[in-house]
């Protein structure tokens, strides 16, 4: 079986971009408009997203490539179609307008239910917590998906070091608020700062990661520098980015989701093609690179890692 590195198979200088993909396709010039009317942004990425699982990219870390597709989201569209409402909803303009955010020096401050609380810096972070490989897919609730190769560590190795009281029940997050830097803020309709919360078996789960890069690279600002969480089987919402405050807790966090739109939006988000959000279908997804739509897959892919934390729930209550 292959050696898998993920660089070996989807490095990030020979994906194809736009133009290629197009000429690829023999398209004319003519097409391509036809192409960006049809889709909310032309992108190109592969034919076959990782379906599931986490592939171990330590270079001499098992795997085939035919497992899990070759074909990632493609760099560009990962850098440049964001939620990040701090600045912007217009998914296209985050990126400029988190270009000069400053992500350092920066600290995250640990407090709540933990033996161990008190500020750590990234620079802690960086050296304290060695960080690997992930590909996940990314399912947003509003029906897209990407497939994104993250440097991160598990959630995990910062819990046991700031040891969780036994009264502690879940994790909340606090994303940074600096209204004067993030425009977005200013628009009141939102609870800022963005919060975000897991249940304690969740945050512990080794799928759950505390991302600081995207292909071999720190995250930009607009992906959620320097550092911010991942949970895979959720939709994007949970992923928190920016994160500057953590605390461990009793009660269930109120997200800033359910805050704003408690019939929409509930705490666990798990993806589900069953239970729709009110107002669209979550039957179907479309991959970023792709016309056509595919089923949602339950937990995103993810059901044989972490189903059974869910065994017993009705997914429809909880959602
Ligand atoms: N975190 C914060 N602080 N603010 C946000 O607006 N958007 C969420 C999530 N994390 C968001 C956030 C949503 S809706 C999604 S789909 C993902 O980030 C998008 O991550 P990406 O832009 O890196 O693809």
């Amino acid at each position: 079986m292959a050696k898998l590195d993920y660089t070996e198979i989807t490095p990030k200088d020979k994906y194809l971009n736009r133009k290629e993909f197009l000429k690829a396709l023999g398209i004319a010039g003519a097409s391509v408009a036809v192409l960006a009317a049809c889709q909310d942004k032309p992108f190109i990425a592969g034919d076959d997203l990782p379906r599931q699982g986490v592939i171990p990219a330590a270079p001499n870390s098992g795997g085939s490539t035919e497992e899990f597709g070759n074909i990632l989201t493609a760099y560009e569209d990962v850098i440049s179609y964001n939620n990040f409402y701090e600045f912007t909803t217009d998914k296209e303009g985050v990126a400029r307008l988190a270009k000069d955010f400053q992500t350092s020096p920066w600290e995250i401050q640990i407090g709540g239910l933990v033996e161990n609380p008190g500020p750590i810096s990234m620079k802690e972070i960086r050296n304290r917590y060695p960080t690997e490989e992930r590909v996940y897919r990314m399912r947003c609730v509003e029906g897209w998906t990407m497939a994104i190769p993250w440097q991160g560590f598990p959630l995990s190795a910062l819990l046991e070091d700031i040891q969780p009281q036994s009264s502690a029940k879940y994790i909340r997050f606090e994303s940074i608020y600096d209204p004067k830097t993030m425009p977005g803020q200013s628009n009141r309709y939102f609870p800022w700062p963005y919060v975000e919360g897991l249940r304690l078996d969740e945050a512990y789960h080794n799928l759950t990661l505390l991302a600081t890069g995207i292909y071999g690279e720190d995250l930009l600002p607009q992906n959620g520098a320097p550092i911010r969480l991942v949970v895979p089987w959720k939709y994007g919402f949970k992923s928190i980015k920016s994160i500057v405050k953590i605390d461990l807790v009793e009660e269930m966090p109120v997200s800033l989701w359910m805050e704003s739109a408690p019939k929409e939006y509930g705490f666990y988000a798990n993806v589900n093609p069953t239970v729709d959000h009110p107002r669209w279908s979550q039957a179907t997804e479309r991959r970023i690179g792709e016309y056509s739509r595919q089923p949602t897959i339950m937990f995103n892919g993810y059901k044989e890692e972490v189903g059974s934390l869910y065994e017993g729930m009705d997914l429809r209550e909880n959602f």
